[in-house]
């Protein structure tokens, strides 16, 4: 009895130690713990015993199936799931995660992407923090050029010089990849350039110190003011409606020549004058004009034998218009109760 016992405890234990999955925690459980299990098996022997052996192994016995017990127990508590789950309810309804949205701006952006890709532009970027050159010299702004008082910005001195065009500032507007693109692609190019802006302003709702424009860029052989007007008339169709209109009147960039203003017609009284549009019927939108021979010469490319045109619309005003948005200084709030909304 005693070595029979003794061999069954031995053998539990071994079981024990080689548990590896649940199903061999239940197969143990079924076999050795149950109530019709060979622990319960022994212990029911006991009552053949004379009453003498019976008292001598039933300590015994009982404490082996302690000792059996709890060894068991411990290991057992490693392979059953824990317990919450047997009260889990699959098919409840589960906890919404929460999901973020994109950005009024990159929704425009993304409109306009789409717009040209159609038409076989490629898209590019380049960086926010400039070089002088780049975002002014090589536009035909050389330094002490008036035209740079317009466009005020950040400036990063170098500090090892005092020659400004190694100076960086922060880019105040998407020109300066013109200059980039030429370099890096030469003719033809067909090209915009969506991205950040930054200068420095007195912020109102009219103006802030960080927004969005996208610059178009197209240089070939032949290219002419026809070709411009005619994209700027696609654009403002594809973003207003069939029956917008077009009007251009000069405006000086110095990087352009001729320049001018592209003004769409107000879609929100179709021309006929509301708050938005100033009572003028035409909404502002888009600088543009045929690239300047030194921009093209800056760029790397001949001017005798191509030419270009270009221009820059402002992104955060199309948001703004197309959204309805009256304080451009909502957009970089991170106001959720404003950015919730789209
Ligand atoms: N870069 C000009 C601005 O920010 C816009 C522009 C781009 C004008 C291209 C002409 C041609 O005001």
């Amino acid at each position: 009895m005693k070595s029979k016992l003794q061999n069954l405890k031995d053998e539990i234990l071994e079981k024990i130690n080689e548990i590896k999955s649940e199903a061999d925690v239940k197969e143990i459980e079924l076999r050795y713990f149950s109530r019709k299990g060979e622990i319960s098996e022994i212990m029911h022997s006991l009552k053949d015993l004379s009453l003498e052996l019976r008292k001598e192994f039933g300590v015994l016995a009982n404490k082996t199936k302690k000792e059996l017990e709890e060894a068991f127990s411990k290991v057992k508590n490693n392979f059953s799931n824990d317990e919450n789950c047997e009260n889990l309810d699959i098919t409840l309804p589960g906890v919404a995660m929460k999901r973020g949205h994109l950005h009024p701006i990159t929704i425009i952006q993304r409109e306009v992407e789409d717009l040209f890709t159609g038409l076989g532009f490629s898209i590019i970027s380049g960086p926010e923090l400039e070089s002088d050159y780049f975002n002014f010299t090589a536009l035909n702004m050389p330094p002490l050029h008036p035209a740079r008082d317009m466009q005020d910005t950040f400036y990063v001195t170098n500090g090892k010089d005092d020659n400004e065009e190694l100076d960086m500032v922060m880019r105040t507007h998407t020109s300066p990849v013109q200059i980039r693109a030429m370099q890096k692609y030469g003719a033809p190019l067909k090209a915009i350039i969506p991205g950040r802006c930054f200068r420095n302003e007195a912020t109102d709702a009219r103006h802030e110190h960080t927004f969005y424009q996208f610059e178009g860029l197209m240089v070939g052989e032949n290219i002419n003011f026809s070709n411009l007007k005619n994209l700027l008339e696609i654009v403002g169709i594809k973003l207003f409606g069939p029956e917008t209109k077009l009007r251009m009147r000069p405006k000086f960039f110095p990087f352009v020549e001729p320049g001018n203003n592209g003004e769409y017609t107000c879609f929100l009284c179709n021309g006929k004058g509301c708050k938005v549009c100033k009572q003028t019927g035409w909404l502002e939108i888009v600088g543009a004009g045929l690239i300047h021979p030194n921009v093209l010469r800056a760029g790397g490319i001949d001017p005798e034998k191509y030419s270009g045109l270009a221009f820059g619309f402002g992104l955060t005003r199309l948001a703004m218009l197309k959204y309805g948005v009256n304080d451009t200084r909502l957009f970089n709030s991170g106001d959720l109760k404003f950015l919730q909304q789209f």
